[in-house]
C-alpha cells in the first residue's frame, strides 16, 4: 500500500511507544516508524514481551505492528524517509555543571536535532513531544534551519499529557491535545498537518492550538498544578493525624466544591514518576534564570513538601515500631510509583526502602510488575534486601507490612493468612489508604494509615 504520510518517532520510551501505537491504529493510511538508539529496547518492541507494561498496549501493538507500525534502530534511514518527525527522547534533570539538580539535561535532545539535520534531504516538520524548557523549540529551530542544504524545518510543540497506567485510555480519549507552532504561513501549515493526525479520532474542539511557547509552558504548568494538589493534601494529612480528622473525609468534602474538584486529592506517601519532580525543578530553574526568585521558591516548595511526606512516613514507622527496625523483616507491598505500571522512576518506595535499609531493617520487596526495575534501582545495595514475587512469601515472618503502591490486587489479599504468618505485634502501614483499616484492626493488625488516627491494640 502507498502510505499518505510517513511519520517517524525518535525515542521508543513510555511516551513514544504508546503514542505512536495509537497514531498507527487510528491513521491506517500513515506509516509510523519508531526508532531508538537502544537495540535491546527495539528488539523488545518487536517481540511478544514489550519493554514497558501498560494496560491495553499489547493489543494495540499486535494490531498495527508490521502493518503500518514499525520499530527499528535505523535512525538515519528513518529520518531521511519521514515527512513528520516526533522527538520523544528523554530529558532528565541535569546532574552536572550549571543548573545541576534542576535544569533539564538537553544533550540527547540536541544530539537528536543534529542527527535530523545531518540526515535530512527534504523539508520536514519536527514535533517536540519531550517535555522541554520554554523556548527550547526555538533553539531546535535555530539548530535545524542554520543549514546550507536548502532544507526547511518547521518545529511544532505537541506536549504529551498521558499518565502511565492509563496511557492507552488517555491517548484514545484525551481531555485535550495541544499543538503550538509559529504563527507564520509555514508554521500554520505545519500546525495543520499535526492537527490532521489527531483529527482522525479526537474531537476538533479538544484540539487546542497556540503559539510554541504557550504549548511548552502549559505542559510544565499542568504537571506543576497536579503535583501541587498532592503537595497541598499531604500537609493536611499530617494535621489530620494530630487532630483525629480523617484526610479521606476532608478530601471528599473539599472536592465536592466544584471550584476545587475531587481529583488528585488522594493523600499518600507522596508523588513519584519521571515527570512531576523533573518538570517542577525545570520550572524552578527557568524562573530563577529570569530573576523570579519568589516564583521559583513557591514552586520548589511543592517538591520539598513531597520529600517531607516521604520521610514523615518513615518516621511514623520507626516511632510506632518502638523506635527501632534494626534486624526486623519489613515487607513492602508495591514498588512502582503508581498502580498499573512497572515504572519505578522517582517512586516514593525507593526513598522508603533506602530509609529502612539505613535503619538496618531486613527489607523484602514485592510488586506484580516492577520487580525487575526495583532490582536494577537497588543493585548497589549491600544491606539486607530481597525480592519476592509472591506477597504472601514476602510477608512471612515480617514485623510490618507496608503498602506503597495502590495495586488493586493488594485489596484482595487474604490478610488473615498474612497475619498468621507474621511476627507479633503485627504492624500494617497503608501508604495509599487503599485497605479496609477497621477490618484489618479487627483481625489483629496495628494499623497506621495516612491522615487517619492509628488503630492500635496497645
Ligand atoms: C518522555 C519524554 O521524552 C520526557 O521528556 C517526558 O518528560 C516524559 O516522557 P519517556 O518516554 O518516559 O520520556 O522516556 P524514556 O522511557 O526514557 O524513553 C526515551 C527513549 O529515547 C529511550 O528509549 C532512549 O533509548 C531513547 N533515546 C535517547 C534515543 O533514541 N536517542 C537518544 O539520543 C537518546
Ligand atoms: C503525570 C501527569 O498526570 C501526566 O499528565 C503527564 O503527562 C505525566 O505526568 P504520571 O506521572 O504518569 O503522569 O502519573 P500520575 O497519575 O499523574 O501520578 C503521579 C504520582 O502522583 C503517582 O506517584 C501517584 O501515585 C501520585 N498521586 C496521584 C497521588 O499521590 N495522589 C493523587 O491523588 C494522584
Amino acid at each position: 500500500m502507498e502510505f499518505e504520510k510517513k511519520i517517524l518517532c525518535i525515542g521508543a520510551g513510555y511516551v513514544g511507544g504508546p503514542t505512536m501505537a495509537m497514531i498507527a491504529a487510528k491513521c491506517p493510511r500513515y506509516k509510523v516508524t519508531v526508532v531508538d538508539i537502544n537495540p535491546a529496547r527495539i528488539a523488545a518492541w518487536n517481540s511478544d514481551s514489550l519493554p514497558i507494561y501498560e494496560p491495553g498496549l499489547d493489543v494495540l501493538v499486535q494490531k498495527t505492528r508490521g502493518v503500518n507500525l514499525f520499530f527499528s534502530t535505523a535512525v538515519e534511514a528513518g529520518i531521511r524517509d519521514a515527512d513528520i518527525i516526533f522527538v520523544s527522547v528523554n530529558t532528565p534533570t541535569k546532574t552536572f555543571g550549571q543548573g545541576a539538580g534542576k535544569a533539564a539535561d538537553l544533550q540527547f535532545w540536541e544530539k537528536t536535532a543534529r542527527q535530523i539535520l545531518a540526515y535530512s534531504t527534504a523539508d520536514k516538520i519536527v514535533v517536540d513531544k519531550s517535555t522541554l524548557p520554554v523556548r527550547t523549540a526555538e533553539a531546535m529551530e535555530r539548530i535545524l534551519n542554520n543549514n546550507t542544504k536548502n532544507v526547511h524545518f518547521e518545529v511544532v510543540s505537541n506536549p504529551e499529557f498521558l499518565a502511565e497506567g492509563t496511557a492507552i485510555a488517555d491517548l484514545e480519549n484525551p481531555d485535550r491535545v495541544l499543538i503550538g507552532s509559529q504563527e507564520t504561513p509555514t508554521g500554520l501549515a505545519a500546525r495543520k498537518a499535526i492537527v490532521d493526525i489527531y483529527s482522525h479520532w479526537v474531537r476538533r474542539d479538544c484540539i487546542l492550538e497556540s503559539n510554541v511557547w504557550s504549548a511548552e509552558l502549559s505542559k510544565l504548568t499542568a504537571n506543576a498544578f497536579l503535583a501541587q494538589r498532592i503537595s497541598s493534601i499531604s500537609p493536611i494529612s499530617a494535621l489530620c493525624e494530630k487532630t483525629q480528622a480523617d484526610v479521606v473525609e476532608v478530601a471528599n468534602a473539599i472536592g465536592r466544591d466544584s471550584r476545587i474538584g475531587g481529583k488528585f486529592l488522594k493523600a499518600g506517601v507522596g508523588f513519584g514518576g519521571s515527570c512531576f519532580k523533573k518538570d517542577i525543578l525545570n520550572l524552578v530553574y527557568i524562573c530563577q534564570s529570569y530573576g523570579l526568585t519568589e516564583v521559583a521558591e513557591y514552586w520548589e516548595s511543592v517538591v520539598k513538601i513531597n520529600g517531607w511526606q516521604e520521610n514523615r512516613f518513615i518516621r511514623t514507622m520507626l516511632e510506632n515500631m518502638f523506635n527501632t527496625v534494626a534486624g526486623k523483616r519489613i515487607a513492602l507491598l508495591g514498588f512502582a510509583f503508581k498502580a498499573d505500571t512497572g515504572d519505578t522512576r522517582e517512586s516514593p518506595a525507593l526513598v522508603i526502602a533506602r530509609g529502612l535499609l539505613e535503619e538496618r531493617a531486613q527489607v523484602v520487596i514485592t510488586d506484580p510488575k516492577a520487580l525487575d526495575n526495583a532490582r536494577q534501582d537497588l543493585h548497589a545495595v549491600k544491606e539486607d534486601l530481597s525480592f519476592e514475587a509472591d506477597p504472601y512469601c514476602a510477608a512471612e515472618g515480617a514485623h510490618a507490612v507496608v503498602l506503597l503502591t495502590d495495586w488493586k490486587l493488594y485489596q484482595d489479599l487474604d490478610y488473615q493468612r498474612i497475619l498468621r504468618s507474621m511476627e507479633h505485634p503485627a504492624f500494617l502501614f497503608d501508604g495509599r489508604n487503599l485497605l479496609d483499616h477497621k477490618k484489618l484492626f479487627e483481625l489483629g493488625f496495628n494499623v497506621f494509615a495516612i491522615g487517619k488516627a492509628p488503630l492500635k491494640h496497645f
